[in-house]
């Protein structure tokens, strides 16, 4: 039976193979059951579900990555140019950075129903130039808002409250980080950057709720006199890296819950007494100066005997000269009031320029005892003239002082007046 004996082995495999095949297949299923359940329960390990795979109780961008436990949606670097339409309603953190948005128009996140739950938007990053009135609108929970490293060409005065200028909402932030928001210097329009934003911050009152301001690395020149009168609540103010040289014009008094004010990186050359006064009036504030151009001369007397008392300045001991160059690198606390004049220690164009001007006074005095010399005949000529005219006048002079002088020609000439 060689046949039935080669057939029957054969046979015995195909069963085996099957057998196996119903194994490994029964193993597969019994192995993958517990994993197929993940999702729904949303585990620690795998939280970011692709949109490959949404749960069925809840949609995700296609762009985003959700998690329902964390109650964050992130839509990172995806070239996105417009907010996703489909944000799940639990969303309390939205991460939306990264993108190519360019445009946040009126409700841009006004869903229906509303995303009551979003309390941290962050847009960093999304090349936004144009953030217009209202964009904000019916994010009734919304407490901190990211808007940094973009180039905000047209911030609208009314983004931060409803899109309605004659009733502005009052808006729930409570931090605003706006650093880095300046655009390129050619795409500016044609008005003052600090007095736009200034502007978006006042918004009829609606930031009144702002406890943390950060406005760093924006090439400000000024502080807006107004910019800081709305936020009767700010506690904490960030404008380290900005081009500031005075902070003459700009009132601190009302800021009352003011704990931290950042103003390192800055252009400021001395603080004068009206700045400190309002400092020490507040009760918590902490002040942070290091790093800016400081003047050691005589107007800095008053700031110098000011630091040396106060507490509220953390880096005081690093502060340093900046000008003039005999007082470089000089801590400003080792300094005394005789150190400090104003010698008028020139700047060298200026130097230059009296150099000139002196050359052009030695020239113009050189010429002139020139002319004197050329023309000495005449000069002499012309002293005699005055000698002999001068010789004459007083001897008219001396006369007439003879007969003031002698009482009886007096006396004759006040008798015959009577
Ligand atoms: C917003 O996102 C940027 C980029 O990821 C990050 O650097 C920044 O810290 C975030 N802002 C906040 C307030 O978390
Ligand atoms: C800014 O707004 C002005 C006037 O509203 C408009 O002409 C300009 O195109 C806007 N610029 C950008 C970059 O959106
Ligand atoms: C804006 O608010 C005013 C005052 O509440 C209201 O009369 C007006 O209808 C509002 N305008 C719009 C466009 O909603
Ligand atoms: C821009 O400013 C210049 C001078 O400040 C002014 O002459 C010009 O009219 C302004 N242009 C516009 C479009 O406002
Ligand atoms: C300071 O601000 C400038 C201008 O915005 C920016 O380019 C630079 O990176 C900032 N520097 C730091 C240390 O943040
Ligand atoms: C400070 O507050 C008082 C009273 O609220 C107000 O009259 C005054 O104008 C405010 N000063 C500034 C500089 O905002
Ligand atoms: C600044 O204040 C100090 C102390 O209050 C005072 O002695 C000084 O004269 C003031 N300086 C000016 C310029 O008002
Ligand atoms: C400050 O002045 C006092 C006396 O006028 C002097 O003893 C001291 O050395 C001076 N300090 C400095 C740092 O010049």
């Amino acid at each position: 039976m060689p046949g039935g004996g080669s057939r029957g082995p054969a046979a015995g495999d195909g069963r085996l193979r099957l057998a196996r095949l119903a194994l490994v297949l029964l193993g597969w299923v019994s192995a993958s059951a517990p994993s197929s359940s993940l999702p729904s329960s949303a585990s620690p390990e795998a939280p970011f579900l692709g949109s490959a795979q949404p749960p069925l109780s809840d949609r995700c961008p296609a762009a985003c990555e959700c998690s329902e436990a964390a109650r964050t949606v992130k839509c990172v670097n995806r070239d996105l140019t417009e907010v996703p339409a489909d944000l799940p309603p639990y969303v309390r953190n939205l991460f939306l950075t990264g993108n190519r948005l360019a445009v946040l128009p009126a409700g841009a996140f006004a869903r229906r129903p509303p995303l009551a739950e979003l309390a941290a938007l962050n847009l960093s990053g999304n090349l936004l130039q144009d953030v217009r009135a209202g964009a904000f609108e019916h994010l009734p929970g919304l407490r901190q808002l990211d808007l940094s490293h973009n180039p905000l060409v047209n911030l609208s005065l009314l983004a931060f409250s409803g899109s309605n200028a004659s009733a502005p909402d009052p808006s729930p932030l409570a931090e605003l980080i706006l650093n880095h928001i300046v655009p390129p210097g050619d795409q500016r329009q044609n008005r003052s950057f600090e007095g736009m934003v200034a502007a978006a911050l006042r918004s009829g009152h609606a930031l009144r709720g702002l406890q943390r301001l950060e406005l760093a690395s924006n090439h400000f020149l000024y502080l807006p006199r107004d910019l800081l009168t709305q936020l009767p609540s700010l506690r904490h103010l960030d404008l380290h890296n900005n081009s500031l040289v005075s902070l003459t014009y700009v009132s601190f008094r009302n800021l009352t819950h003011l704990e931290s004010l950042h103003l390192e990186d800055n252009a400021l050359k001395v603080l004068h007494n009206g700045t400190l006064a309002e400092w020490q009036g507040l009760a918590r504030v902490r002040v942070f100066l290091d790093n800016n151009p400081w003047v050691c001369d005589c107007h800095m007397v008053d700031m110098v005997a000011w630091l040396k008392e106060t507490e509220l300045v953390q880096d005081k001991a690093r502060l340093t000269c900046a000008f003039p160059e005999k007082m470089r690198n000089r801590g400003l606390l080792d300094l005394n009031s005789s150190d400090l004049d104003c010698d008028p220690i020139l700047p060298p164009s200026l130097q230059t320029s009296y150099v000139f001007l002196g050359i052009v006074l030695a020239l113009i005095g050189a010429i002139f005892l020139l002319v004197l010399y050329l023309n000495r005949k005449g000069i002499k000529k012309w002293m005699h003239n005055i000698r002999d005219a001068c010789r004459d006048h007083m001897e008219g002079y001396h006369y007439r002082y003879e007969i003031n002088a002698d009482p009886r020609l007096t006396n004759l000439s006040s008798n015959s007046d009577v």
